[in-house]
């Protein structure tokens, strides 16, 4: 979904890179895995999404939980703060030969949370693993995860999750043969492929490359948009233990994300190794960036004082729920505040309630500031629910995606079709080397949660796709909602006449598929995978 999430949007982000030193010095450092450090963060940090916590201030914040941010793999908490990012998909060729190597060159490689919070302890090129249950069972761990959507797969959920079956999924996610995937994140592209070939002249037969894709936060002041333009990881929630919440933002229990923690509605049926790991859901979601910005020039929204084109601006801000600038529609409702969007103090303090309301629901028929069907209100429903809202839902899911694929093209704007030259409609073609030389607009969805029911697939499936949800009539998610392929009605967003139902005919998100994965925590690393 891309836009699946909880907030849902995805994104992106800048870093700095300043005297960076390539990682061809990999192997000269002092200790025989070290990289060299850095001076500058390898993360980006839109001034508009919340702040990461100062080390400091995390190292507090875990002490109190007792949480050990040295055992936690460093992505699943961080979120979307990534500048360039590779998603390496591999099989196992040689289970005792992989094993030693994950040991001796993968662990030392994987980074921290500490590690990324504190940018003098920073890599080059942070690395962080995950297994799929195939790649467990090669590596002889039975215990039972108990999580049976991470034990079935993510190809078994195809239909479940609306996908219109396998004809749009990148082949390799179909196969079977994905036992784990390695996450390289760093500021450059050349940082990524030195360590990946440096790791991979290590690993040698051991493992065999599946897939691979490649992220990239969008340039210059598209950093932090997502491809349809929108400002994304404004809602991601604040994880007790690791960071404060800004006005609005949800705080969400330890366990939501992490396995075996407070919070974890598994913990009882957890093996004890899997605690401080967390599931990691990884989706491709093609965006059809000309075709969705085709049906909005062709929808304006005729409200008195508004032009055509702040018409369809209109339209697209209330699909999302968030103006481009980020700024949410119920706190701006007919035109952007690019001020509001900047501010990341007011930018997500609202919950549709009326204003001083501190319990009980929204007003189940006001959809003047912001329909019920808008992504950001369907994955994250606020005050429809009831507040207080933490009280009231335990889905949360921790964003980690990063943009994929170039700039839409003039020739494409112009044509009003992704990738006019090649003459294929996205959505029939299985061929990966055709795919791999498309213009494709891409986003992927990472997520991180303790349950895959309760975080991606709840929000997906009975929030998302759920027409009831959250009244009767509703309709779909219009970003990421999905219906096998079928045309899709959506009402609330003609504030005009908010029953009008709208029916969409193309997805502008088209689900790639993808694999579900656990990323365990360094211990469990150490201590029994690679033993
Ligand atoms: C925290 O985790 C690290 C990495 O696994 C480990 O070396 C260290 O002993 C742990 N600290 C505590 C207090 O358990
Ligand atoms: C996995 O278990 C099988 C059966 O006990 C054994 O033959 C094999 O060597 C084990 N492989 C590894 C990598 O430990
Ligand atoms: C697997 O790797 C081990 C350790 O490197 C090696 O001894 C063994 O011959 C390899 N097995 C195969 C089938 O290549
Ligand atoms: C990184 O590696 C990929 C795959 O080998 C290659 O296509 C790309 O050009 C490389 N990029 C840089 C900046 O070296
Ligand atoms: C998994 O959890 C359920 C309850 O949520 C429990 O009934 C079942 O026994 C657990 N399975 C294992 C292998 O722990
Ligand atoms: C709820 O919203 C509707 C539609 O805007 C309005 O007519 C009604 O008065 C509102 N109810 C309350 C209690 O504010
Ligand atoms: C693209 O869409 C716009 C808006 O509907 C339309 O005016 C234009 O003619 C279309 N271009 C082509 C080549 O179809
Ligand atoms: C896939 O597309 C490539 C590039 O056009 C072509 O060379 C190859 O034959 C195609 N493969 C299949 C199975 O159609």
């Amino acid at each position: 979904m891309k836009l699946t999430t909880s907030p849902i949007l995805l994104i992106s982000s800048l870093g700095l890179c300043a005297g960076i030193v390539s990682g061809v010095h990999l192997n000269t450092a002092r200790s025989p895995n070290a990289q060299p450090k850095r001076k500058t963060s390898m993360l980006i940090d839109p001034p508009a999404l919340p702040d990461l916590p100062t080390i400091t201030a995390a190292k507090a914040a875990a002490s109190a939980f007792d949480l050990n941010l040295t055992d936690i793999q460093g992505d699943i908490l961080i979120g979307m703060k990534k500048k360039k990012e590779l998603f390496f998909f591999f099989s196992i060729s040689n289970a005792t030969d992989f094993k030693a190597k994950l040991k001796s060159t993968i662990l030392p490689l994987v980074t921290n949370t500490a590690q990324l919070l504190d940018v003098a302890q920073q890599p080059q090129t942070a690395l962080n693993i995950g297994f799929s249950q195939r790649g467990l069972l090669a590596l002889n761990i039975t215990d039972e995860l108990n999580d049976s959507a991470f034990s079935g797969g993510q190809l078994q959920d195809i239909s479940s999750l609306g996908d219109p079956g396998t004809t749009n999924w990148v082949p390799e996610f179909v196969a079977g043969h994905i036992h784990g995937v390695i996450l390289l994140a760093s500021d450059t592209v050349d940082n990524i492929n030195s360590t990946l070939s440096g790791l991979q002249s290590k690993l040698g037969t051991s493992i065999t490359e599946i897939y691979s894709l490649q992220g990239a936060a969008r340039p210059g002041s598209e950093e932090g948009h997502e491809h349809f333009g929108y400002l994304d990881g404004i809602s991601n929630p604040a994880v007790e233990g690791f960071q404060s919440p800004l006005p609005g933002q949800a705080v969400v229990p330890t366990g939501e994300i992490l396995v075996g923690e407070n919070g974890d509605a598994g913990i009882d049926n957890r093996p004890s190794w899997a605690k401080d790991g967390s599931f990691l859901v990884f989706r491709q979601l093609q965006q059809l960036v000309p075709e969705f910005n085709k049906f909005l020039t062709d929808n304006p929204i005729r409200a008195p004082a508004l032009t055509p084109k702040q018409g369809s601006e209109l339209l697209g801000a209330r699909m999302i729920g968030r103006w481009k600038s980020g700024a949410p529609v119920f706190l701006a409702p007919l035109v952007d505040n690019p001020a509001l969007g900047a501010d990341p103090t007011r930018n997500n303090d609202f919950t549709y309630g009326a204003p001083g309301q501190t319990t009980g629901k929204a007003n189940a028929t006001d959809q003047s500031k912001c329909p019920f069907s808008a992504h950001i209100r369907k994955t994250r429903p606020r005050a429809d629910l009831g507040l207080p809202e933490s009280s009231s839902s335990n889905h949360h899911i921790v964003r980690g995606g990063i943009p994929y694929g170039p700039e839409v093209t003039g020739n494409e704007a112009t044509s009003n079709t992704t990738n006019i030259e090649r003459g294929l409609a996205f959505g029939s073609n299985t061929n990966l080397s055709l795919f791999k030389h498309r213009m494709l607009m891409l986003h992927d969805l990472v997520c991180y949660q303790s349950s895959i029911a309760a975080g991606f697939q709840f929000l997906q499936q009975k929030w998302a796709d759920n027409t009831k949800f959250i009244h009767a009539g509703v309709g779909f998610d219009p970003i990421i909602g999905a219906a096998q392929g079928a045309q899709r009605a959506v009402t609330g967003l003609d504030l005009t006449n908010p029953s009008r139902s709208i029916t969409l005919t193309t997805d502008f998100v088209v689900s790639r598929g993808g694999e579900y994965f656990f990323s365990p925590s360094l211990s469990a690393i150490a201590n029994t995978l690679s033993v």
